[in-house]
């Protein structure tokens, strides 16, 4: 299959072409690939079984992972879901458009792929010009999981997803890097309290400013419960390359380093620019501020997917503060990671 690359659009329109051709081949069961303020989605009529094959497909997705379906107004929420409770209306007046993924009860209106059979279906707004755009160019809700091969680092750029799916899928919309750079944080709102099943762009903390009471999947704090999110049980976000995730202060890490060195290992580090700064070493990739973990969170998957087998034998990784969008960064790490170092 040619996969088609339109240029990038800055300030997308319905009506430009290219929207229009890439809604055009999403009706016609095909996948397009197109960026969202978290990370790059692959898209697929929602309503339609045959089209929501193809991104397991294209993805190598295991059949029982359930989709988030993605809409462009209220209406079409209102056409997937049983009913709308107010929690729900006051978390979408808050969060929406934006990386807040609520689960409602499905009235069977999406296709049972999308829900892997599950009686709820997941639902956000994108908060992405392009995204909306298409949305609402092919007038259809669209079911996207993030836009990589299964188990490698979600795509934060048009080109992470080029080296993934070129050949698997119709097409790949450009929209630029992407903001938040994490996926959106998932909240079942079918529960008495809201629980979070998926941490990410909408932080715990934000939740709390809007309803009184959100729990927190105990499946995520690494109890051995098995998660409510079925997707949060396979292995995610891997690099090429093993990543162990330091837990100590700085000296401890650049001891960790040394250890590393001594033993004749290549080793590849992802820190903060204060840890960077630190340690004595050329292949460090900096995510930003360790004081503004949104900076980190941005630039997080692009870092693991930067370091090549053919380069590095590990990646050292620096541990963040689980607080704000801090629990969405060790949400990955801890799934990215083959192994912990800690400080004894
Ligand atoms: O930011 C995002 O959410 C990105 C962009 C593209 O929108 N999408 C994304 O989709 O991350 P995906 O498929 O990679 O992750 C969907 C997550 C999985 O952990 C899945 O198990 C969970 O949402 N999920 C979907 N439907 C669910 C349901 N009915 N109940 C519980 N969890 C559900
Ligand atoms: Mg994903």
């Amino acid at each position: 299959m040619q996969t088609k690359m339109w240029k990038r659009l800055n300030h997308p329109q319905k009506n430009d072409e290219a929207v229009r051709e890439a809604a055009q081949l999403l009706l016609d069961q095909q996948v397009v690939a197109f960026p969202t303020e978290t990370v790059y989605g692959l898209g697929a009529d929602a309503t339609n079984k045959k089209a929501v094959q193809e991104i397991f497909e294209a993805k190598g997705r295991p059949s029982d992972n359930p989709l988030i379906v993605h809409v462009s107004d209220r209406a079409q929420v209102e056409s997937l879901a049983v009913e709308i409770p107010p929690v729900a209306a006051e978390l979408m007046d808050a969060f929406w458009p934006g990386p807040l993924t609520l689960i409602f009860q499905s009235n069977g209106s999406a296709a049972e792929n999308v829900t892997a059979g599950l009686s709820t279906v997941a639902v956000r707004m994108p908060d992405h010009p392009l995204a909306l755009a298409l949305l609402e160019a092919a007038d259809t809700p669209l079911a996207a999981p993030s836009a990589n091969r299964s188990g490698r680092p979600s795509p934060t750029t048009a080109a992470h997803v080029y080296q993934d799916l070129d050949g698997r899928i119709a097409g790949i919309l450009d929209g630029g890097p992407t903001g938040v750079g994490l996926e959106s944080t998932v909240l079942d709102i079918t529960a008495e309290v809201p629980v979070i099943l998926r941490p990410g762009g909408v932080t715990k903390e934000d939740l709390e400013t809007v309803i009184p009471r959100v729990e927190v999947d105990p499946a995520l704090a690494g109890s051995a419960e098995a998660p409510k999110s079925p997707g949060m049980k396979y292995k995610h976000y891997a690099p090429e390359a093993p990543l162990w995730l330091v837990e100590g202060d700085d000296s401890f890490f650049a001891e960790t380093l040394t250890a590393c060195k001594s033993r004749g290992e290549r080793v590849g580090i992802i820190a903060s620019r204060e840890l960077a700064d630190f340690l004595d070493h050329d292949r460090i990739i900096r995510c930003g501020s360790r004081r503004h973990l949104s900076e980190v969170a941005e630039g997080l998957y692009g870092a693991l997917r930067e370091f090549k087998e053919a380069d590095v034998d590990v990646i050292l990784c620096e541990s963040f503060p689980e607080t704000g969008v801090g629990a969405a960064v060790m949400n990955r790490l801890n799934k990215a990671a083959e192994k912990k170092v800690k400080d004894q």
